[in-house]
């Protein structure tokens, strides 16, 4: 059986990271493909360049959001399709945040704030670009822009828990001289993990030997086979709280906390861990809406934290949505659309559960269950490996999307 390396099982155990796009593109607030499909020319694109305060960009709120949500690692985008880089690129161009009137380096700073509060950082980089003109006219020129650059994030910011690379699938056919990128990554940076998103089309699928994480780009990921894997290789869902990454003034799509909350569970079901965006505003603030959402997660992870970060997948069948992960001498029973206590006066019972509820497949014997957020007790029948658990309502004040009881096993 293949058996993760450190750095992945280390990934494998953070669970949930928060995702950011931020960059030029922020300040027009339609997203962060705005260059491309508005059919803007990029002499006057480049001009946002000169509004770039990041005058409320404050690296420190941005971990402490992630940190209170129960992330354990955010994903910045250090340079978009759009080229601008947060980071100093050292002389390689001058597109970048310390020439603009923000004069800072805005990955440095995240990077501190990252450190200071324990959150590893992961550095995502475009290999598309709309502004080097070498991408078109001189590839081999271009790919080695890109690995300087990539050797500048390598070498100048300590120790990166990952690069996130995007991009490849604009031009599938081309030779991206993987082998380079990524050599210069593990010489620098060797612990890192390598990620290299495989887009919409192909999500799932698995690259290049030195990858170490698949990518699912807004959908569900699938239990991982890797009976054919030469290595062992993890997998991370990135999403979108509305419908765009880069922040979209007018998107008021966004997505219900309990779906959002589902989607962590459903990814920790097939081992996979779960990314979520944010897109700040103009200048770098967390708009208020994204900021609640995160803090509304965080609450939940307060109380089921320990089933996202200990649980690893765990192979039963139940009669619906209900599902199981293994931790520590425990398992920890996922449990949806319960039912709240009380009179029927004024809660519904109306596509809610209470009652009997019956799994097959435990393997393990079980001693005791109590749901995680109160310690109430769950009665419960095992025989040989059925599982049949009496599942009790909500109290009355609470209602958690997804409740999840702990069960101690022998
Ligand atoms: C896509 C988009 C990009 C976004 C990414 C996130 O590949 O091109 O804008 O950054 O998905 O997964």
């Amino acid at each position: 059986m293949l058996t993760p390396a450190p750095r992945i099982a280390q990934f494998e155990k953070m669970g949930f990271g928060m995702f950011i796009h931020w960059g030029l593109y922020s300040q027009l607030g339609v997203g962060e493909w705005t260059f491309h499909l508005h059919k803007r020319k990029m002499e006057d694109y480049k001009k946002l360049m000169d509004t770039f305060t990041a005058e409320d960009f404050d690296a420190e709120d941005i971990v402490l959001t992630a940190k209170n949500a129960g992330c354990k690692y955010i994903t910045l985008t250090t340079r978009h399709h759009e080229g601008f880089s947060l980071y100093d690129t050292c002389g390689l161009n001058d597109f970048d945040a310390p020439h603009s009137p923000a004069k800072r380096d805005l990955v440095r700073e995240f990077v501190d704030a990252c450190n200071k509060h324990g959150i590893v950082p992961f550095f995502y980089h475009t290999t598309l670009d709309w502004y080097n003109k070498d991408f078109e006219n001189d590839f081999d020129a271009y790919l080695e822009y890109l690995r300087k650059s990539v050797e500048i994030l390598c070498t100048n910011y300590g120790k990166v828990g990952g690069l996130w690379f995007d991009g490849n699938w604009s031009k599938p056919d081309a030779d991206w001289k993987l082998d380079e990128l990524y050599g210069t990554i593990r010489k620098h940076q060797p612990e890192a993990m390598i990620i290299n998103n495989t887009g919409l089309d192909a999500r799932g699928c698995i690259g290049h030997p030195e990858i170490d994480s698949v990518t699912f780009e807004q959908g569900r990921p699938t239990p991982m086979d890797r009976s054919k894997m030469d290595k062992y290789i993890t997998a991370e869902m990135c999403y979108t709280m509305n419908d765009h990454w880069g922040i979209g003034h007018t998107d008021l799509n966004y997505k219900p906390p309990k779906e959002l909350i589902e989607c962590l569970c459903d990814c920790r079901k097939v081992g996979a861990n779960y990314l979520l965006n944010v897109g700040p505003g103009p200048q770098g603030e967390i708009v208020p809406m994204q900021k609640a959402i995160m803090g509304l997660i965080g609450r939940w992870m307060e109380i089921f934290g320990e089933a996202i970060y200990e649980g690893k997948p765990y192979e039963t069948k139940s009669m619906g949505k209900y599902f199981m992960l293994k931790g520590d001498k425990c398992l920890y029973i996922f449990c949806y659309s319960l039912s709240i206590a009380g009179d029927s006066n004024v809660t519904t019972l109306m596509g809610k559960y209470t009652g009997i509820y019956a799994f097959s497949g435990v393997k393990d014997k079980i001693k005791s269950i109590e749901w995680m957020d109160n310690g109430e007790d769950l009665s419960f029948t095992q025989n040989g490996e059925d599982l049949m658990v009496n599942i009790t309502p909500m109290p009355y004040g609470a209602s958690y999307c997804v409740r999840v009881a702990k069960a101690i096993i022998e």
